[in-house]
């Protein structure tokens, strides 16, 4: 099939197979070799790209994806001989030895530098967390997105008669100029954005697997009727994975990232009500979820990496029902409701419902999540989230607590709500812990007795990342961790 989208501002009709990695169709068929390939599944960010400005991972993407979308590889930085900021300061800097990982590196920095233009150096630190080097080290590389940050927003500053580089997006602050026109997918391929809107889900069959992208729950329901057997996917970050292992095969894909019904975040009376496409990023950045459920945005604030949450959602973290799903715990601590919808019909079902087991769901065959309903915890003044990985970032849960807890000013628990992730089959909830505590005074030998109540609750499994008998130990002192802050309170 033909895929037209913007790449380094320049239009680009190609023809490709729909289901082409992005990190191939980049390197093999457009010679945009800066975007390097270093593990193929997530884990890297040697090949990170930006698409519409957000940073996101070329070998989790598929390439009817790119369709109508602006790409900018490491190749679209300079302009002409003359070096972007950026790159002037990665060499003079010291921030390049092999050079293997700085293409993905500049690029989660441009993406960094545009949404906070004067990041400190921890902001810098987290920025790139989802790209790892194995020979300069981070210390130089910190001080080269340091350097660059004010020459980059100097750079940006409106001269008169002339529009500032950033007043047309996201991307315009970091990028060199190009010609009217060729920044707009509209503009630059005429009767893009008609396609776009036509209706007809894109994609097609080649000798590869059919992509179809559909932009309403409506024509969802006719590709999910025509492609029985198709995957469902929203960002990839899980599903690709698998795929690319060859644990899972499918003979069509259909992408639910053009849906805007499944995008919404919407209040109503004492609801929320998160749309399952929604990314985390997306989640991260709207302050009423910051507000409101502080338990679940201090979770996804742990999740992968910035381009990990740029592109996985709330409702794919659900299907997937990992033990070590980390906005799960968060959601059964807030009772949240899911809404599963087909063609057929809609019902709702509590999270602890929906998932029945280690990647085990009630979603029935051409059923799909399409929201989450959550009650605003008005009635806790508390909200807890901890997680234990073996490092900062792009760290699988080793074992991870949430917690709502009304607690008075006098230090009495007067209602707690308790989850685990990691340490069982699917989330761990423990009523006796929780009858244990409520009602009674915080105090730190209450807390003991509640951390031994706990490791008995528990049934953890041992795996690559830890024992069984660490997780026991770690779920005891996660509460332990919770009890200490609350006693110190009051
Ligand atoms: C490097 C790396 C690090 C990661 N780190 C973490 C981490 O720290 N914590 C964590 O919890 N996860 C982590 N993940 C896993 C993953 O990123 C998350 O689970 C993410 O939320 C998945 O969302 P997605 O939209 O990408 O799912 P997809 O891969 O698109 O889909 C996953 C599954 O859910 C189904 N699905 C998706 N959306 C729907 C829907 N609306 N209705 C019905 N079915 C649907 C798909 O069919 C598929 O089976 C990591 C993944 C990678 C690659
Ligand atoms: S190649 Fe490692 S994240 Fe894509
Ligand atoms: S410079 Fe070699 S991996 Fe970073």
């Amino acid at each position: 099939m033909e895929i037209r989208f913007i790449l380094n501002g320049r239009p680009q009709a190609v023809e490709t197979d729909p289901d082409r990695r992005v990190v191939d169709l980049l390197r093999e068929g457009l010679q945009c070799t800066g975007t390097k390939e270093g593990c193929g599944s997530g884990e890297c960010g040697a090949c990170t790209i930006l698409v519409d400005g957000e940073s996101r991972l070329a070998c989790l993407m598929v390439a009817a994806q790119l369709e109508g979308r602006q790409v900018t590889t490491i190749e679209g930085l300079a302009d002409g001989q003359d070096l972007h900021p950026l790159q002037k300061a990665f060499v003079e800097c010291g921030a390049v030895q092999c050079g293997f990982c700085t293409p993905g590196m500049i690029l989660s920095a441009a993406a960094l530098l545009t949404e906070k233009p004067a990041p400190t150096r921890e902001e810098i630190r987290e920025g790139l967390s989802g790209n790892l080097c194995r020979c300069t080290g981070y210390q130089k590389i910190v001080d080269a997105v340091e350097a660059a940050a004010p020459l980059l927003h100097q750079d940006a500053a409106p001269t008169p008669g002339k529009p500032a580089p950033g007043s047309s997006g996201r991307q315009g602050i970091l990028l060199p100029e190009r010609s009217a026109g060729e920044g707009d997918p509209a503009r630059a391929l005429p009767g893009l954005r008609t396609a776009a809107r036509s209706g007809q889900p894109k994609g097609g069959a080649t000798a590869g697997r059919s992509v179809f992208l559909p932009e309403s729950l409506a024509e969802l329901w006719s590709c999910l009727d025509k492609e029985p057997g198709a995957a469902v996917f929203a960002g990839g970050t899980d599903l690709f994975v698998l795929l690319r292992a060859g644990r899972r095969t499918v003979p069509a894909l259909i992408g639910l990232e053009r849906i805007a019904e499944l995008q919404a975040i919407r209040e109503e009376g004492e609801f929320l009500w998160i749309g399952a496409g929604a990314t985390h990023g997306r989640l991260l950045a709207e302050a009423r979820i910051g507000e409101t459920l502080p338990v679940l945005a201090r979770a996804l604030r742990t999740l992968g990496s910035p381009q990990i949450r740029h592109m996985g959602t709330l409702g794919g973290n659900l299907c997937t029902a990992s033990p070590a799903g980390d906005a799960l715990p968060p959601l059964y601590v807030l009772d949240a409701e899911l809404v599963l919808r087909s063609s057929k019909g809609e019902r709702r079902l509590p999270i602890k419902e929906f998932i029945t087991g280690p990647g085990k769901t009630r979603l029935s065959e051409g059923e799909i999540l399409t929201e989450v309903r959550v009650r605003k915890p008005a009635a806790f003044n508390v909200q807890h989230f901890e997680k234990i990985g073996q490092r900062k970032a792009l760290a699988c849960s080793v074992a991870s607590l949430s917690a709502l807890v009304r607690i008075s000013e006098a230090g009495k628990i007067e209602a707690v709500r308790l989850a685990w992730g990691s340490v069982g089959e699917t989330v761990v909830t423990a009523p006796l812990v929780e009858a244990l505590l409520t009602g009674r005074q915080s105090a730190p030998g209450l807390w003991t007795e509640a951390a031994a109540l706990a490791r008995q609750s528990v049934s953890p499994i041992e795996d690559l990342r830890a024992t069984a008998a660490y997780r026991r130990a770690v779920s005891g002192n996660l509460l332990l961790r919770l009890g200490a802050s609350l006693t110190s309170r009051t």
